[in-house]
């Protein structure tokens, strides 16, 4: 059966040349057995008509808060609700912008505002609007609120100039949604334990030894479980970055005794457990109550005691029906390290970053990796975004289940 059958499509036009591809969109969804409610821009509207849009969806296009006439109000909160996805196709700059800012005014962003599905974003606009800081920094922050952003084609723009910007292909976007929805169950049933972030160890009130995770790649991981249909439990060290899926069920933690305590918990009962953490291998001895003042005759010395192996104690817990997935980032000796580790922590997976890796390891948005197996067989995975890579390695993970 194909995998957008009796889906339920909000499909958002805004104002673009492109918008004439959103008519083959709508007709491929359709053909697809969705069912589909168009919503359009009042600058939208200028590009395409209502009429052929309603007579393609079998459905009045909405476009304005209510009909001038009847009064009669349109709910965007009926419409988020109804949706199982929301795609806006061609999102224009200014709508990106207005999304990515809350600015709710007109019936487009006020549904996206509202949806609770996932929302794919397909922009199109000129080369050099596209490459515009401002549009860039707006993009990301679509992406960091969940937002699947499907990038635009490079090729000739209607300006008459090359460069990327076209709208991705009708056809690429529906299979884009096809592999969306026909991975979103393959987790359904199953419990998922993540571990993310940095540890805090503390040396005195104010001050701790930690490290630099970001907890990006845990927190990419765990949404992409999530969507799959897993009841996930987030063990997180402290991050800034926050869960947004209903399924994710997120423990705050800080030391990596408090880790492991929490992981300890839900782990008999989970079927998957992937160890994301950077988990400090030192913890002070003796941490002070008392803020350590400068005025000490002496440099402080302190000393440190081995943390728990978070990975290597659930590891050797693990039954055969679980499957554990580690990760190994290292400066040198990368391969040689990282199936050290497979084999000493029991898992059955482990994530390879390189530190020597341009793009990968913390703090930033992309990561490159090699995703080592027990069997002996190894995935390698371009320089690609956190949630690409997280659907990689959890497309790796559904295989070996
Ligand atoms: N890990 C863990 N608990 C620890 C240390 C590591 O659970 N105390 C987990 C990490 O979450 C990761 C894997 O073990 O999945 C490897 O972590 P890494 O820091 O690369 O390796 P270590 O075992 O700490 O070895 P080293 O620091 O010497 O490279």
């Amino acid at each position: 059966m194909n995998a957008l059958q009796g889906k339920h499509i909000v499909l958002g036009i805004c104002g673009g040349i492109a918008a004439y591809k959103s008519v083959t969109l709508l007709r491929l969804l359709i053909k697809a057995g969705a069912e589909v409610q168009v919503v359009i821009t009042p600058a939208g509207k200028e590009f395409i008509t209502p009429v052929t849009l309603s007579a393609l969806s079998h459905k009045p296009v909405v476009s304005e808060f209510f009909t001038a006439n009847t009064g009669e109000w349109h709910s965007h909160v009926d419409l988020g609700l109804w949706a199982d996805c929301m795609v806006i196709a061609p999102a224009t700059a200014s709508t990106i912008g207005k999304m990515a800012h809350g600015i709710a005014d007109n019936m487009l962003v006020t549904t996206y505002l509202s949806a609770k599905s996932p929302v794919f974003v397909a922009p199109a606009m000129d080369l050099d609007m596209m490459r515009h800081p401002s549009t860039q920094a707006n993009l990301a922050l679509l992406a960091s609120y969940g937002n699947h952003i499907i990038e635009p084609a490079s090729g000739y723009l209607a300006s008459g100039l090359e460069g990327k910007g076209r709208m991705e292909e009708p056809e690429n976007i529906v299979s884009h949604l096809e592999s969306y929805f026909s991975r979103t169950c393959d987790l359904s049933g199953k419990k998922v334990l993540i571990t993310a972030g940095p540890t805090y160890e503390k040396i005195d009130p104010v001050r701790f030894i930690g490290n630099y995770s970001s907890g990006k790649m845990g927190y990419a991981l765990a949404e992409e479980c999530a969507s799959r249909g897993a009841e996930v439990t987030l063990v997180s060290g402290p991050v800034s970055v926050k869960a947004t899926h209903p399924g994710i069920n997120t423990v705050p933690v800080e030391s990596a005794r408090e880790m492991l305590a929490e992981s300890e918990k839900v782990f008999s009962h989970s079927d998957i457990a992937i160890m994301c953490a950077a988990v400090a291998d030192y913890a002070p001895a003796n941490p002070s109550d008392h803020k350590i003042k400068r005025e000490h005759q002496d440099v402080p010395v302190i000393t440190l005691v081995k943390n728990p192996d978070i990975a290597a104690t659930l590891g050797a817990e693990k039954r055969d029906n679980q499957r554990l997935v580690g990760f190994a980032l290292e400066t040198d000796n990368e391969a040689v390290n990282a199936a050290e580790k497979l084999r000493k922590k029991n898992l059955d997976m482990i994530v390879l970053n390189s530190m020597r890796d341009k793009g990968a390891g913390f703090g930033v948005d992309t990561n490159k990796v090699a995703i080592f197996k027990a069997d002996g067989d190894c995935v390698d995975v371009p320089l690609k975004s956190k949630s690409e890579v997280a659907v990689d390695i959890v497309n790796e993970i559904v295989k070996s289940l």
